[in-house]
C-alpha cells in the first residue's frame, strides 16, 4: 500500500513517519503515535470528538489526511498539561462537573481552547456557537458552557493568538528539518524576474 513520508511537530515533539496515503491525521495520532486522547466517533466530521489544533486552528482530524499534516504543528489534548499540571480549561471542566462519560471531552476542550485563543472573553452565546460542532451524547452542555466561562474568567494559562504563534515558532525551532525544508523550497522557487520572464 502506498505510503508518504511526513515530518511534523506533535505537542512540541518533532516526528518523522511514513503514513498511508489514505490514512487520516486521526489514524496517525491514535494508531501510529499512540495519542488515544483524541477520540474517533462518527469519522465523518459531524461530532467533533476528534478535534485537534493544526497550525493553531481547530480541525476535525478525521477529515484531514495525515499527509496533509506534513510540516505542520499539531496540538492534541495530551499536549495541554505542563509539568503534571492540568491546563486551566481541563481543570475548569473538572471543577464544574462538566465531564460525564468523558468521551466528547477531549474534542470539547480543544474546540474551547481555539475559541479562547480567538475570543478571550466569550459570551455564553459565543461559547455555544464556538462549540456547536461538538456533540455530547450525555447532554451535559450547560456545565460545559459553565466550564469554558470559568476558564475564560481566569485566563492566564490559555494562550492568545500571539502566544500560540510564539509557541509554534518555538516548537519549529526544535525541528530543524522544518527550517531546512523552508530553505529548500525557497531555493527552488523561481525569482520574481525569472517568473516574469517565463510568463512572457
Ligand atoms: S470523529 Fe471526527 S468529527 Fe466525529
Ligand atoms: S460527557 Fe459523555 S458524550 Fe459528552
Amino acid at each position: 500500500m502506498a505510503s508518504t513520508p511526513i515530518q511534523f511537530v506533535v505537542n512540541g515533539r518533532a516526528l518523522s513517519l511514513d503514513v498511508g496515503s489514505h490514512h487520516t491525521l486521526l489514524d496517525t495520532l491514535r494508531d501510529q503515535i499512540g495519542l488515544t486522547g483524541t477520540k474517533e466517533c462518527c469519522a465523518n466530521g459531524e461530532c467533533g470528538a476528534c478535534t485537534v489544533l493544526l497550525n493553531g486552528r481547530a480541525v476535525t482530524s478525521c477529515l484531514v489526511l495525515a499527509a496533509e499534516a506534513d510540516g505542520a504543528d499539531v496540538l492534541t489534548i495530551e499536549g495541554l498539561a505542563t509539568g503534571g499540571q492540568l491546563d486551566r480549561l481541563q481543570q475548569a471542566f473538572i471543577d464544574k462537573g462538566a465531564v460525564q462519560c468523558g468521551f466528547c471531552i477531549p474534542g470539547m476542550v480543544m474546540a474551547a481552547r481555539y475559541l479562547l485563543m480567538t475570543t478571550p472573553h466569550p459570551t455564553d452565546d459565543e461559547i455555544k456557537a464556538g462549540l456547536e460542532g461538538n456533540l455530547c451524547r450525555c447532554g451535559g452542555y450547560s456545565r460545559i458552557v459553565e466550564a469554558v466561562r470559568a476558564a475564560s474568567d481566569s485566563r492566564t494559562s490559555t494562550p492568545g493568538p500571539q502566544e500560540a504563534a510564539r509557541a509554534a515558532t518555538e516548537s519549529r525551532k526544535n525541528a530543524p528539518w522544518l527550517q531546512e525544508a523552508a530553505r529548500d523550497s525557497r531555493k527552488n522557487a523561481p525569482r520574481p524576474q525569472e517568473a516574469a520572464r517565463e510568463d512572457k
